[in-house]
């Protein structure tokens, strides 16, 4: 057991000094593929699971114990900011999460109040129960989502395929758009200082629906407001992740923002994108999750393929270019940590 967190595989590669092997963790690790998670889910909501300490702290756990892998990320959601701050929030089974009132005017934007983290406790609760739980043995990833995702979900009122009413208020309504997404990236700050001083090891801000945005328009509608947010943590040596789909593209943006660690999407040739970035920054992915779905074999060639690729590289994490989909084999997911645990050199 490592008694610092500090010296784990996970927190010195995303510093970038040198480690044996890739650590390894995946997104959505703490949810729906695994049968355990299942016998939690039936006895609860989700939104209950989030918000009972004790519960969240079972759930990060599963993977830790049955993977094995080498973080463990707080089982949550980005859009508990998007609650505290007023939206009506659920999340039906098959349809995903709602708001009951998007977000399309500026009344609406005036309505959301900012001065909300106390709302979010339960979350720093979480934190510190998973923390007694790990003891040490591996470090916790805390996340928030980042302003533009956010904003789809208030302003849709759901989850969107091409982000319409979002995208019309984007060129339609800037200022009001840049009013928003202000008060996110204001929260957010907030939000992820709570969760370093709740002792987390990691932060992870998760812009998944960025690529659905124009350079230009990222540039001033995400980008700025990542920028704000990790301008504002109290970081420490707390390593910061940028999570971007469409970090293929936005990458050279996204290391303007000073991360330690870009998350890359699966489109990318991984080496490529290191090789861009000052040294400094790690890359973390970026295998298909679709991999995941295929045969073994083919698993453990993908996995050996890009760890030849990053081969002489510091600062690589092993982790998927996406989340894990609810429907992949759980056996293949462990074996995908097994060989990447046992069989990289
Ligand atoms: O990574 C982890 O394992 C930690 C937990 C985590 C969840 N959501 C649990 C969850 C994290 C990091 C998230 C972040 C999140 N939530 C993102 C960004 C990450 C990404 O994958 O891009 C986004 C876009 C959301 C919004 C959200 N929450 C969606 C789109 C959904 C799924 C809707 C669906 O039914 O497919 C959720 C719900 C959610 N968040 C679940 C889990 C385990 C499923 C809830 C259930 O049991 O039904």
């Amino acid at each position: 057991m490592t008694t610092n967190t500090k010296d784990s595989l996970f927190i010195r590669a995303a510093l970038s000094k040198p480690v044996d092997r890739p650590p390894v963790w995946m997104m959505r690790q703490a949810g729906r593929f695994m049968k355990e998670y299942w016998d939690i889910k039936n006895r609860y909501s989700f939104l209950e699971m989030c918000k009972t300490p004790e519960i969240a702290a079972d759930v990060t756990m599963l993977p830790v114990d049955l993977l094995g892998i080498d973080a463990a990320i707080l089982f949550s959601d980005i859009l508990v900011t998007a609650e505290a701050m007023g939206g009506q929030l659920s999340f039906t089974q098959g349809v995903g999460p709602q708001f009951a009132n998007p977000v399309r005017s500026k009344q609406d934007v005036d309505a959301l109040d900012t001065q909300v983290v106390h709302k979010l406790q339960y979350v720093a609760d979480a934190i510190k129960e998973v923390q007694q739980r790990l003891n040490g043995s591996i470090p916790l990833i805390g996340f928030a989502g980042a302003p533009f995702t956010v904003m789809s979900y208030l302003v849709e009122g759901k989850s969107s395929r091409d982000f319409k009413l979002t995208k019309l208020m984007l060129h339609n309504e800037p200022a009001l758009a840049h009013a928003l997404l202000s008060k996110i990236a204001d929260l957010t700050i907030d939000y992820l200082n709570m969760q370093i001083e709740a002792g987390v090891n990691a932060v992870q801000i998760f812009d998944s629906w960025a690529a659905a945005l124009a350079w230009d328009d990222y540039k001033e509608f995400s980008h700025a407001y990542i920028k704000r947010i990790i301008a504002g943590l109290n970081r420490q040596d707390i390593p910061i992740i940028s999570f971007c789909k469409g970090s293929s593209v936005f990458a050279p943006l996204m290391a303007e923002t000073k991360p330690d660690v870009i998350s890359v999407d699966w489109n990318a040739d991984l080496r490529t994108v290191k090789e861009s970035l000052p040294a400094n920054i790690a890359v973390q992915g970026n295998l298909d999750p679709h991999i995941l779905y295929a045969d073994k074999a083919v698993i453990r060639k993908r996995i050996v393929e890009l760890h030849e690729r990053m081969k002489g590289q510091n600062g690589f994490i092993f982790n998927l270019g996406h989340g894990i989909m609810p429907d992949i084999p759980f056996d293949n997911v462990k074996y995908a940590v097994e060989v990447i645990k046992n069989e990289l050199h």
